[in-house]
Order: C-alpha cells, then structure tokens, then sequence
C-alpha cells in the first residue's frame, strides 16, 4: 500500500520562478504564504534573455509611439487595450525593477537604451547582453529575503487540482500536483489561488533558443483542465541564433543588429533590403522568413551576422556574454561574422486570460510567457516580453491581494493515487518520442507551411498521443515522460491553430493562403467544446 503524505498547504501556488512567477511573489502582500515551485533549479528562459526590457523612459519617445510599433509588429492581430495597458505600464515597471535592485546600464547619468527590430526609437534598456541573468538576480534575491515566500526546486508540475464533476462555471482550481525529481513522488499542494508563471513553449521544435524546460507545461495543464487557449500557430523564430556543430542553439541578440549589425550571404553581401526597407530591423517574423528564403534559395546551411566593423572595445562593451560564447567555438566576431540561423524562439499564443490575468477557471492565473494577454498578436515586438512579465505578474498579485480567498480544506485532498502503476522499463522510447516530436514540428509546422504538411504533423501527434496515454496509465511518472506527454500536447494546439487560420498573418505563413484576410482575428481553442 502505498504511503500517504499530508498535502502542503499555501494561499497561493506560483508554478514558475521566472520574471512573471517572482514579479507576482513579490507583489503580493507578505500576510499571504507563497510557494514558488520550479521544475529544475530556480530560471527559465528570464536568465537567459539578452537584448533587454522595452519602455518609454525619454521625452524623445512617446507612449503612442511604442503601441504603435507592437501593433504594427503584431501584424493587426493585438488586442489594443492590452497594448495600452502593458506600454503605459513600462515606465512604473522600470522603476519597481530598479526599486528590487535591478541595475540596468547608464551612460551620462541615463539609462543606455538600444534598439532593436519594429522600434521606432532606441527605447531597450539592458544589462550589456546579459539583461534577463540580471532582472533575475535581482528578483530572486529580493524573494528570498521575503518570509512568507518559500522556493520549491525539481518540482515539476504534473496537473492542477479541479473537481471536473462540477459544471464548467462552477469549478474552482484548489491547488496543484507536482512530481519531486529527486525523491521521484508525486506531492501535493493545496492553495487557495494558482499562478502559472510556467515559460513557453519553444521545445517543441527542434532547433530552439530555449532552456531545456520550455516545454509548454503550463499551457497543456490549463488546457486539461478545461481553459480555453489563443493563438498557438504563432510561435515565433528568431532570426539568429549561432550556428556551430558543437554548439547547442545560442542566441545571437538582435541588439547586434540594432547597434549596426549587417545580415549577409555566405559571398558577404547584404540581403535585408531586398526584402523589406527596414532591413535588418524590419520584425522579426519578416527577418527569419527572409533568411529561410536565402538559406532555401542558396541551399546554404545557415547565413552570417557581421559586426566586425564596429571597434573592437565597442563589442566588448555591449556584448561581452556573446563574444565569450563566439570564442569558445573560435569565432572572433571582431573581425569575422557569425554564422547564424532561425530557431524557435517565443510562444505568442498561450492560456487565455482577462485584463487581471484570470483564465477561465476560477482561482487560476497565468502570467508571462504561457499567457495569451493579447498583446503580442501574430508576432513579439523585441523585448516586450520582460515588460509583459513584470507589468501582468504584478496585476495578478494586485487581483489575488483583493480577492476573497476561499479556505482550505486539506481533507478533501485525494493523496496522488500510483498504486494500480509500475516501473518503466523503457525509458529509451520516451526520448525518442521527445526527438520525433521535435523534429516533425520544425519539419512541418516551421517558417514556412502547408495544409499538407500541417496535417502530416497532425497525424503524427495522434499516433504519439495514444502512445504516451498508455505510458501515462501504465507507468510511474517520470520528468521525461510529464513533458513528452505537455510538449505533444501544445504540439497538438499548434497544428490545429494553424489548420485553423486560412491566411498568412505574421508569424504564420502559408503559401496554400497567401493573403491577410481582414478583420484579423485569434484562433481559440475551447477544450469544453
Ligand atoms: P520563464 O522565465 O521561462 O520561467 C518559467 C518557469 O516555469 C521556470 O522557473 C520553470 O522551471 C518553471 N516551470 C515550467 N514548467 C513547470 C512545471 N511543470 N512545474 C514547475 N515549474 C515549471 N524577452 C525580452 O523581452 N527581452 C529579451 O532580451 C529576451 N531575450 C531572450 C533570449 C533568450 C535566449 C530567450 C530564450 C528568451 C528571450 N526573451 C527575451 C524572452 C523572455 O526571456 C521570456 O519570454 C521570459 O523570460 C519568460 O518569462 P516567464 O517568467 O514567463 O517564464
Ligand atoms: C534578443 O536579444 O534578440 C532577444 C530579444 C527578445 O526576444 O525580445
């Protein structure tokens, strides 16, 4: 018989200790207990982030000017009001990071802002090329000193609590189940409100920007537990990420490119503006589809990034993490470019939410990344992701601190039930399902689609689908197994997003639909329906 742990119990559960998960700990008022899980050590894709935070801090700027640009950047298809909301939001945002210890780069007294694709203006403020490693440094240290918040680390989130017996409008998250990695058992924790602040989704393609945890996690349990999610097809590429054999993807900021970085063919000629007059600063959906279209047109493995142009000292200062990462594959990018390809880089779509970052069940909140606010429509602005994180992970602290919390009753907790289960003895397919997975996404549902490919995809997920529902049923859980079983979920919610969208808009271009049809309007997924 299996043995019986009492749950832990927390007013509120913060599934992810990235911008979004720390900015809502932090918010929230210190009489309410806090338990922030991560499913490895304390990250996610925050640490990594390179160019920097978006907002309008000078009055060469102007707030209509930044809304303009992301909705010009998400190719008609952003929600204004969360635009408004989120830009209006940028200037408090700075100074709350500022207020946790965030130091942000200064040059005469003022902050050094950059620039990067869809910016009218230089209006990027960062940290070098190191500006997310230090946001996070900053947050992580403040949340530790708090006594009312406590981290949680290899815990990787399996399924929220729900009692799916009651109607849809009547049902309540009380909390959520979580695999412990190093004592391989499933917990639980009770709360009275649950956060997803669980990162994107961009491991479900084969070449990515990603840490290894983007595994949609978040969006595939809110999914399951009857959520409705938005705009999946839009997974965005970035254009450059450092191509090398030895060398897992790493990104290539686009600062490079906002400090004067040319794109060239593997002869050294410039391309951009063939395809677009903004050139290398053109969004990103339209740069990555113009690098797929050389690379495809030349046959060429991957194209270059070249700023060796710009004084030695001047690369130094700016971007010292990717200097250090290029030498270590013996690429001085002083004096020679960078050879640089796509990789999936951003999840547009995600877990629907209200202007308060509620989803559709009651008590659930999902800020960051896992998010569909509407703000980033068919295609991410350049560092507006860190802004939404801080701006939507402080609102839904702000709404949780209001709220009437209902109370707790830790006996009605169904202790994770794994006595009808046994061991796997084969781990090895799981990894290959991870790696089939993978690959048939960027196959087929990459830069470039089809219906014929996208229904390639479709059929491949169905067959992994039955495949893992019996591993599900049959097995103890494992960390593999619990993301295999996410990832081809939101694999599932991307292909059948696109199948859905009978155009090409942003980041989702097809050449059986072409055209933009007008009004625009999201792909929405009702698992209810
Ligand atoms: P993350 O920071 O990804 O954190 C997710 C958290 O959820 C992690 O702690 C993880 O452990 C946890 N988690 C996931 N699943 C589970 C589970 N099942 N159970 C428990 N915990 C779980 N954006 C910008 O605006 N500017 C930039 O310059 C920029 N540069 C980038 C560079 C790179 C290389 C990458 C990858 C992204 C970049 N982005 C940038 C995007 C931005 O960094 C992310 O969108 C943002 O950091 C996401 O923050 P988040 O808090 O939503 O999630
Ligand atoms: C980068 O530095 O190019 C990443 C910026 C972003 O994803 O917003």
């Amino acid at each position: 018989m299996a043995k019986s742990y009492a749950p832990f119990a927390f007013d509120v559960v913060i599934l992810g200790s990235g911008a979004a998960g720390l900015a809502c700990a932090l918010d929230l008022p210190e009489h309410l207990s806090v338990a922030v899980l991560s499913k490895n050590a304390v990250g996610g894709s925050t640490p990594w982030a390179q160019g920097g935070i978006a907002a309008v801090v000078e009055s060469t700027d102007s707030l209509e000017e930044h809304i303009q640009d992301t909705l010009i950047a998400g190719a008609g298809l952003c929600e204004e009001q969360a635009v408004r909301h989120t830009v209006e939001s940028g200037e408090d945002s700075i100074n709350w990071l500022v207020e946790q210890g965030t130091h942000f780069d200064e040059s005469n007294g003022k902050f050094h802002l950059t620039r990067e694709g869809g910016h009218s203006h230089r209006r990027v403020l960062h940290a070098a090329d190191a500006t997310g490693a230090e946001i996070h440094r900053a947050l992580v240290a403040k949340a530790r000193s708090r006594s009312n918040i406590r981290f949680f680390d290899q815990r990787v989130a399996v399924d929220l609590i729900v009692d799916k017996r009651l109607p849809v409008n009547e049902r309540r998250v009380t909390g959520v189940y979580a695999y412990h990695l190093g004592k391989s058992r499933v917990q639980t924790f009770a709360a009275r409100a649950v956060v997803l602040a669980t990162g994107g989704a961009s491991k479900a393609y084969f070449y990515t920007s990603n840490p290894s945890g983007a595994s949609g996690d978040g969006i595939a349990m809110a999914y399951r537990a009857g959520c409705r999610v938005a705009n999946m097809e839009f997974n965005q590429f970035h254009p450059t990420c450092l191509r090398h054999p030895d060398a897992k993807t790493f990104l290539i900021s686009e600062a490079l490119r906002g400090e004067g970085g040319r794109l060239t063919l593997p002869d050294g000629e410039p391309f951009m503006q063939r395809h677009d007059p903004r050139g290398e600063l053109a969004p990103r959906d339209v740069v990555a589809r113009a690098i797929d279209f050389e690379m495809k047109r030349l046959g060429a493995g991957h194209l270059y990034l070249d700023i060796s142009h710009k004084p030695a000292s001047f690369i130094q200062k700016h971007f010292p993490t990717i200097l250090e990462k290029c030498a270590e594959y013996g690429i001085d990018m002083t004096r020679q470019p960078i050879p640089v390809v796509p990789a999936a880089h951003y999840t547009c779509g995600g877990v629907m939410v209200d202007s308060q970052g509620q989803t559709d069940l009651a008590g659930l909140y999902a800020v960051g990344e896992v998010s569909y606010t509407g703000l980033h429509g068919a295609n991410r602005m350049a560092s507006n992701s860190l802004l939404e994180c801080i701006v939507w992970g402080r609102g839904a602290a702000e709404h949780i601190a209001r709220d009437t919390l209902p109370a707790l009753d830790l006996d009605a907790y169904a202790p994770w039930d794994d006595s009808q289960v046994e061991d796997s003895d084969e781990d090895v397919v799981i990894s290959h399902n991870w790696d089939e997975a993978r690959r048939f996404m960027w196959d087929y549902v990459g830069i470039v689609r089809t219906d014929k490919r996208l229904l390639r995809a479709l059929h491949r997920v169905e067959m992994l689908k039955s495949e893992i529902a019996e591993f599900y049923t049959n097995y103890t859980v494992s960390g593999n197994l619990l993301e295999l079983r996410n990832l081809v979920q939101v694999a599932e919610l991307m292909v059948r997003c696109a199948l859905k969208r009978k155009e090409s808009r942003g980041l989702h271009y097809t050449l059986d639909y072409p055209e933009n049809l007008e009004p625009g309007k999201p792909t929405i997924i009702d698992p209810e329906s």
